[in-house]
């Protein structure tokens, strides 16, 4: 008896240790990633809808490469509203059903930017604070409420400061006072209380007084119990950017939700019109696209939004005043040293 038992041992130990022998198929490791779509948060590209209508390669390209996108222009006042109460839907219409096909994420850019008001309301609209404070409110809850459950985020208001911090004109700010900030994030979220409301601004990465400006505005709104949930930090960068900002810039958005939203970084920095892009230039960039993929990661899981390219390729790039090169594909739809560094760190 003493025998079999034993013998039992015996078998028993050694079917348990050929379970643990090693797989001698080895797969890769868990982080080795071959493709942005596989980034452990959304990367996503501002679009041309011109572009996604006519240029077949490009609206492939962001199918095979983004989880996330932003309408670069389309979803703009001057583009959405001809008149108070009148709007044309289409080509953002367009870009949302292409998104929603293809399971990318939406972030809608931008209700309130001084930038893009219409035409009409910069021209022909006059009245009181209260009746500025109207306007603003059916312009926000119209566009809100026709992106509903379609759009998953919104810039509420973009660029409300200068770079010394001071509030930037505009005729919000002129005709409501600073309050028009913390309205137009109450009438969006009175509109659609799931949609996630971020503040979007430039040059974090090097305005001190900039970063202070917002985070002052955003502890008065959080005081107030006013819905605001992110912040955005554009990045529009060059070679030059310093690693050091980058990553203080993301970590002063503190406990709010943090997107880098319309990242590009420029290599012709003196706007030199015989520039050309060479290898040097490529790691230069390379290593900044780097640092703001390393500040994201770093970002806590619960509050990383993730990463927007203002454009995906360098065939269209609002930057065109002198030839630039500032993406991570180039113009024939290559991917660019920029593009493995962010691979690389995230397989680090
Ligand atoms: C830019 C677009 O890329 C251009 O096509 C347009 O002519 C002007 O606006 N900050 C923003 C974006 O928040 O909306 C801007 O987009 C770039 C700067």
């Amino acid at each position: 008896m003493k025998k079999y038992i034993f013998l039992s041992i015996i078998l028993f130990i050694g079917f348990s240790c050929k379970g643990n022998e090693p797989d001698p198929t080895p797969k890769p490791p868990e982080n080795n990633i071959t493709s942005l779509k596989q980034a452990p948060f959304p990367i996503g590209a501002a679009v041309n809808v011109d572009a996604l209508k006519n240029d077949n390669e490009y609206r492939q390209l962001l199918i095979d490469e983004v989880t996330s996108v932003t309408p670069e222009n389309a979803m703009k006042m001057y583009a959405l509203s001809s008149g108070r109460g009148v709007y044309t839907w289409d080509d953002a219409d367009y870009l949302v059903n292409f998104a929603l096909e293809n399971n990318m994420r939406v972030h809608g850019h931008t209700l309130i930017w001084y930038h893009s008001n219409g035409w009409w309301i910069e021209n022909t609209f006059s009245g009181t604070k209260e009746e500025w404070i109207a306007v603003m409110r059916e312009y926000i809850q119209d566009v809100v409420t026709h992106f509903k459950s379609k759009v998953t985020a919104w810039d509420v208001v973009n660029e409300a400061f200068n770079d010394d911090g001071t509030y930037r004109p505009s005729i919000w700010y002129d005709n409501i006072g600073e309050e028009y900030i913390e309205l137009a994030f109450r009438f969006a979220h009175e509109a659609d209380p799931d949609a996630v409301l971020f503040y979007n601004d430039y040059g974090q990465e090097y305005s001190f007084n900039k970063i202070q400006a917002i985070n002052t505005m955003v502890d008065t709104l959080l005081a107030k119990n006013v819905p605001i949930h992110g912040i955005g930090l554009q990045m529009h960068m060059n070679i030059n950017s310093s690693e050091t900002k980058i990553n203080y810039a993301v970590n002063s958005a503190r406990n709010l939700i943090v997107h880098i939203s319309e990242l590009d970084v420029s290599v012709n920095t003196e706007n030199n019109p015989d520039a050309t892009f060479n290898d040097e230039l490529a790691q230069l960039q390379k290593n900044v696209y780097k640092y703001a993929t390393e500040a994201m990661l770093n970002v806590n899981e619960d509050l990383r939004y993730g990463i927007t390219f203002w454009g995906i390729t360098d065939k269209y790039s609002w930057r065109s005043s002198a030839p630039d090169w500032v993406l991570p594909f180039d113009a024939d739809f290559n991917k660019k040293p920029a593009y493995d560094g962010m691979l690389e760190v995230f397989n680090q």
